[in-house]
């Protein structure tokens, strides 16, 4: 592969989009990767759904159509970073592999991450007490709990992240490593 075989814009930028179940790790491994990628010097921003849902889209839900919505937007925000040679960190579930595909046209510097853990594993850690609260049905529609709301799993992702087996700096030295190998950042 020559360096930036990956490349499909011609910019410096770059979209790392971690897609995977509530409480699979995303955001944690997101954000230890940014003073990382300051250090190479890069400008760095982080896109997470619970902070993109407090804004700008907090007038949607988690049917299918809303959650295709919230990464519609999210995407088109990418795509301008992306061009403008900034290294993004998109932290969202995406639980649908055309969303995804869609993303990736649209970006086009795109790294798609699978951070995966089984629910079992995501449910037992439950960092906000939501599984609790979709197991006891009041929550609706949650993501890998209920059949209203399955996770379909990246045909071919460019990294998958097991994190019931590795802990965070396995995890970040891992994306690293990846994004040197695709010509996105040097050794
Ligand atoms: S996505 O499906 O549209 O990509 P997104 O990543 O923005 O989801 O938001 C997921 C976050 O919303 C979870 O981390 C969780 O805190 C919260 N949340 C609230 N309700 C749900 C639900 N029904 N399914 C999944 N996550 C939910």
């Amino acid at each position: 592969m020559t360096e930036n075989a990956h490349k499909q814009v011609d910019s410096k930028g770059f979209t790392v989009w971690f897609t995977g179940l509530a409480c699979s790790g995303k955001t944690t491994i997101a954000d230890a990767l940014v003073p990382l990628l300051r250090q190479k010097g890069f400008k760095v921003e982080r896109l997470d759904g619970d902070v993109v849902r407090q804004s700008l889209t907090r007038d949607l839900g988690f049917s299918a159509e809303d959650r295709r919505k919230n990464i519609e937007r999210v995407t088109f925000v990418a795509k301008l970073l992306t061009r403008n040679d900034v290294a993004v960190l998109a932290t969202f579930i995406s639980p649908e592999v055309s969303m995804r595909a869609n993303s990736r046209k649209e970006i086009g510097n795109f790294v798609e991450v699978h951070v995966k853990a089984s629910v079992e594993a995501c449910a037992a850690r439950d960092v906000k007490g939501m599984y609790k609260k979709a197991f006891e049905g009041l929550i609706k529609d949650f993501t890998g709990v209920h059949d209203s709301a399955p996770y379909e799993e990246p045909v071919d992702p460019e990294l998958v992240l097991d994190t019931e087996r590795h802990g965070v700096d396995e995890c970040v030295r891992q994306v690293m490593a990846k994004l040197v190998e695709l010509g996105y950042v040097d050794a």
